[in-house]
């Protein structure tokens, strides 16, 4: 039922996007965007692991295999919050759709990355899961993170991933926004979603953000990171490319 009602609101939000994507500027790419059809399919359940010591970097994954200063002296990371288990049009998934995304950009700028982790996971069903993150936004929450990122400070661009979650970001990823001083940084926002784009977080985190360059955004519908990569990768490397930051 719930999923009925999440299929008539897609165009509205849809139309939405297509506003908030005209004032971001945002990149747009053809295999990026989600034609709005969802499909149901069935997959393995994957865990979701609670780790409790949120003062480590433990969910940091650091690229020493490829140098991450750039010519002009930055150091990149991609930090992304993704869930996997059932997902809107994928089934149960064992990796969530930003986390693909995430990885494709984390490999080819040779950056590091660090997983935005929720202490308390969100269920594992997707109709739960949308009810708790509603609750949740409603309510402008910061739940806890499983790890914090003891030199932030060493980076000075930052990839930002996340789903599109009610039209916003999940809260955990304001709890990590808040966490840390971003002034001087660039950020490089990055979505996954079922037919709503980036919405108009590009903008929340030009206000959000201050002293920060938030640059265009880079939108992929989770259909497409999950069932489509070879697409998925070429979208990502198309907007790399524009951005020049390889
Ligand atoms: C709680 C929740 C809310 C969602 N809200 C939206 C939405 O407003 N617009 C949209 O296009 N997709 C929405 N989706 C779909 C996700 O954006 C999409 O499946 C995304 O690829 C999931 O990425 P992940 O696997 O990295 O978590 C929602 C999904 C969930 C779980």
């Amino acid at each position: 039922m719930k999923k009925r009602i999440f299929a008539l609101l897609l165009p509205l939000m849809m139309l939405f996007t297509l506003t908030a994507c005209t004032e971001s500027g945002q990149a747009s790419n053809g295999s990026s965007t989600n034609n709005g059809s969802q499909q149901n399919s069935s997959t393995e359940k994957n865990d979701n692991s609670d780790t409790s010591d949120p003062t480590n970097s433990e969910n940091i994954t650091t690229n020493d295999s490829v140098n991450t200063d750039t010519e002009n002296g930055s150091r990149i990371l991609v930090a992304f919050f993704s869930r996997a288990d059932e997902n809107y049009g994928v089934g149960y998934i064992e990796k969530g759709n930003t986390h693909i995304i995430a990885d494709m950009i984390a490999e080819e700028v040779g950056a590091d990355s660090f997983e935005i982790v929720r202490v308390t996971p969100y269920p594992k069903e997707y109709d739960a899961c949308t009810d708790e993150a509603k609750t949740e936004k409603n309510a402008g929450e910061r739940p806890e993170l499983t790890a914090k990122i003891e030199k932030f400070s060493d980076y000075d661009t930052v990839f930002l991933g996340y789903p599109n979650w009610w039209g916003d970001m999940p809260m955990p990823v304001y709890t990590f926004l808040e966490s840390y001083d971003f002034s001087g940084k660039t950020v490089i926002p990055f979505c996954t979603h079922a037919g709503s784009g980036l919405s108009g977080t590009v903008n929340t985190l030009r206000s959000k953000l201050n002293g920060a360059t938030v640059l265009d955004g880079l939108a992929v519908a989770g259909t497409t990171a999950q069932n489509d990569q070879d697409n998925a990768r070429t979208a990502v490397l198309d907007w790399l490319e524009k951005l020049d930051i390889k």
